[in-house]
């Protein structure tokens, strides 16, 4: 029997990586989910399945030193076996517009956080093997004008992810990184406000993706940069 530890899970990709993962990995026995808003969680939980034990934790992730207390109360009565890292941040500007506060606080939800916790699951994780898998995004493998801290943000996911399949390989741990293209959620409406949300990928596209990754299918696969976009008249977006 299995503990998840999902990020990001009170909204979007995370909720439906949760529910997704409730219904159809019965070797999950418990679920924690982390974000800040506990009234989201709470509906997160309520939309999965019953059968599992299902714990909800408010954690601040552009705040470390409440990301290291919060984990240390999570570690102290659970091992984690599947850890995954959702939560994501953005404020677009343009560069000359960025201030330093929009830059620290994107780097440090979307990049010093997640090595955090990384970090202090491993320390236990190495001794039993596990999966781990990052959500980063298209925008870190290419330019995107008006959303520079994001996009080096996730660019830098990306490649934390692949040194880390490689680096956690002797503990047997493997690490995926998936990276959707425009997903119907939040954060892309702060991305893209004129956007049909009913145009574009929906969120249950990246949990069927993280649940292959999860399954014993998923054993076969390690190290890449998994990109999940919808493609829309031959046109890739
Ligand atoms: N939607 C897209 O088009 C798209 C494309 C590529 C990649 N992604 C990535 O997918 C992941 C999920 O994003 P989403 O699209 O599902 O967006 P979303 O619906 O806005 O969800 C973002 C999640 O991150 C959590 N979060 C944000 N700031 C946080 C903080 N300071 N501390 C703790 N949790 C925080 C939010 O929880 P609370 O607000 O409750 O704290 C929420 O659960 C992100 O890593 C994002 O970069 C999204």
């Amino acid at each position: 029997m299995k503990t998840c530890l999902i990020t990001g899970a009170s909204r979007g990709i995370g909720r439906a990586i949760a529910i997704e993962l409730s219904y159809k990995r019965g070797e999950i026995s418990k679920f924690i989910l982390v974000a800040r808003d506990i009234m989201e969680l709470e509906n997160t939980k309520r939309l999965m399945s019953l059968s599992p034990n299902i714990e909800t934790f408010v954690m601040d992730q552009a705040d470390l030193k409440q990301v290291e207390e919060q984990l240390g109360i999570i570690l102290e009565n659970n091992t984690i076996d599947i850890l995954i890292n959702c939560a994501g941040f953005v404020e677009p500007s343009s560069l000359l517009e960025t201030t330093v506060e929009n830059w620290e606080s994107t780097f440090t939800v979307n990049v010093g956080s997640v090595f955090l916790i990384t970090r202090e699951i491993v320390k236990k994780m190495k001794s039993y093997g596990g999966k781990i898998i990052n959500i980063s995004s298209t925008a870190g493998l290419g330019a995107r004008p008006g959303w520079s801290a994001y996009s080096a943000s996730k660019a830098a996911i990306i490649n934390f992810s692949l040194t880390l399949s490689e680096e956690l390989k002797e503990y047997g741990i493997k690490v995926y990184c998936i990276s959707p293209g425009r997903c119907a959620t939040d954060l892309r409406k702060k991305l893209a406000p004129d956007e049909d949300p009913a145009s574009i990928m929906q969120p249950e596209e990246i949990a069927y993706v993280v649940n292959n990754l999860i399954s014993k299918s998923g054993n076969s696969l390690d190290g890449q940069n998994i990109v999940v976009r919808q493609q829309i008249n031959e046109k890739i977006i």
